[in-house]
């Protein structure tokens, strides 16, 4: 009979209260699915007296984390504080370094760390399970580093923030602005503490630089990583996408290219059709593109107690079961190092909306200045707005929208032809440039 596995919990939060429950809860699940019990031993939180709701008679509390990074009465250190440096940092390395394995839902601090971490875990043979990291229950992690040991990944790319999809789903589906969108979102506790790390971009990075480095044996940079955010979306983009047979999605995307791996965020065009444009509201997705096979897409909860809490548990049993899979996939000294791809060799399609003077000659000029950049046309529309004339009665034109959108051609063509329109001075304002992606 194998001794059961004791797990120590450092954070009681939403989280931590909710593993908390479900080991209880699903306490002969857990012991059929790893031969041997599953036990909370003993706990760490901010206050030990707060009310949780939880049974933690006979568990032991521990001072801080560190402390019971080092009780020698666990074998498994879970780490549910958050932040990407201490506390948690010191207390996952010293469990580390007492031969503990560890499981933590924590992005910035495997983004940030997560490297250093895996080397004390590959010296120690224990395991650094991160898989409630990115996309929350949605089991990526173990798809690229398990399932898909056998493929080489081409792309792989996804909705890895629910906040962004929330507030780009709501600006579609009601023509409702950015700002009442996030204002919402916060209301419904979905957005961070400071909004700008969702809607900037920041969050969906640092999730993307941990699959990057699983997908193609990167070393993990969240510097590596181009970011834009969602903030200059508008609802007229949003109905354009719609007529031209796109959404808009804020995605991260790692690809590998003839020059290398591209690693970017930023709000994206893709095919209506495509299955990562299905996905509305809160909800993550995922699209692994694998050498000789089709598409996989994995789509569910991406943040949230109980969807956090079935990833950490899952966890937990490897951890039960003896699994100890090298962090990243391969030995940590057999990743290469990254760096940031220059966008201005990014290839693809563009969206591209300008105000245009509605005068003869305009449409011209802008096609002139395109193909002077070898940039083809796939189509280019021209809208009224209602109610309002072309003419103004002194003669000039007031600005209409020209929406136009591209064959593949390069960043750096796009960006010099729009700069050659905007010396022209037939449009005003900034061009708004989308990037498509497809699939
Ligand atoms: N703020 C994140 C989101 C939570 O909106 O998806 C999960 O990382």
């Amino acid at each position: 009979m194998v001794a059961p596995l004791k797990v120590g919990i450092a954070g009681l939060g939403t989280v931590g209260a909710e593993v908390v429950r479900l080991i209880e809860q699903q306490a002969r699940i857990l012991s059929a699915r790893s031969g041997r019990g599953v036990r909370v031993v003993a706990v760490t939180a901010r206050s030990k007296a707060k009310k949780r709701d939880l049974d933690l008679r006979g568990v032991t509390w521990a001072k801080n984390a560190l402390e019971l990074a080092h009780d020698p009465a666990i074998d498994c250190f879970v780490e549910l504080m958050g932040g990407s440096g201490d506390p948690a940092l010191s207390a996952i390395e010293a469990a580390l370094k007492s031969g503990k394995s560890v499981v933590t839902a924590n992005k910035a601090l495997i983004a940030k760390h997560g490297l250093r971490l895996a080397k004390w875990a590959e010296q120690g043979d224990v395991a650094l399970n991160f898989e409630a990291a990115v996309g929350a229950a949605i089991p990526i992690i173990k798809t690229l580093r398990e399932g898909l040991a056998g493929t080489g990944i081409n792309r792989v790319y996804g909705i890895l923030n629910g906040t962004c999809n929330y507030i780009l789903s709501r600006m579609e589906q009601e023509g409702l602005s950015f700002a009442e969108c996030l204002k919402d979102a916060q209301r419904l506790g979905y957005a961070e503490a400071n909004p700008s790390f969702d809607v900037d971009g920041h969050d969906t990075a640092q999730k993307l630089a941990i699959l990057a480095s699983l997908a193609f044996g990167t070393k993990v940079a969240q510097n590596a990583v181009y970011v834009e955010g969602i903030s200059s979306i508008k609802p007229e983009d949003l109905r354009a996408a719609e007529e031209l047979g796109f959404r808009v999605k804020l995605l991260g995307v790692a690809v590998r290219t003839a020059k290398g791996i591209e690693q970017r965020v930023h709000p994206t065009m893709v095919p209506k059709s495509s299955s990562i444009a299905q996905v509305m509201g809160v909800t993550n997705a995922v699209t692994i593109d694998g050498e000789g096979i089709p598409p996989i897409t994995l789509v569910g909860p991406g943040a949230g107690g109980a969807a956090t809490a079935s990833a950490v548990v899952a966890d937990i049993v490897d951890v039960a079961r003896g699994i100890r899979a090298k962090p990243f996939g391969r030995p940590v000294e057999r990743l290469r190092a990254t760096s940031k791809a220059p966008m201005e060799r990014h290839e693809g399609g563009y969206y591209i909306r300008l105000m245009a003077r509605d005068l003869a000659g305009t449409a011209a000029t802008i096609a002139t200045r395109l193909a002077q950049q070898k940039i083809s046309i796939e189509s280019i529309v021209q809208r009224h707005p209602d109610g309002v004339d072309a003419l103004v009665a002194n003669g000039k034109a007031s600005p209409v929208p020209v929406i136009l959108v591209t064959y593949a051609t390069n960043e750096d063509a796009v960006h010099h032809a729009l700069e050659a329109v905007q010396r022209d001075k037939v449009i005003s304002g900034r061009p708004q440039v989308i990037r498509i992606e497809k699939n």
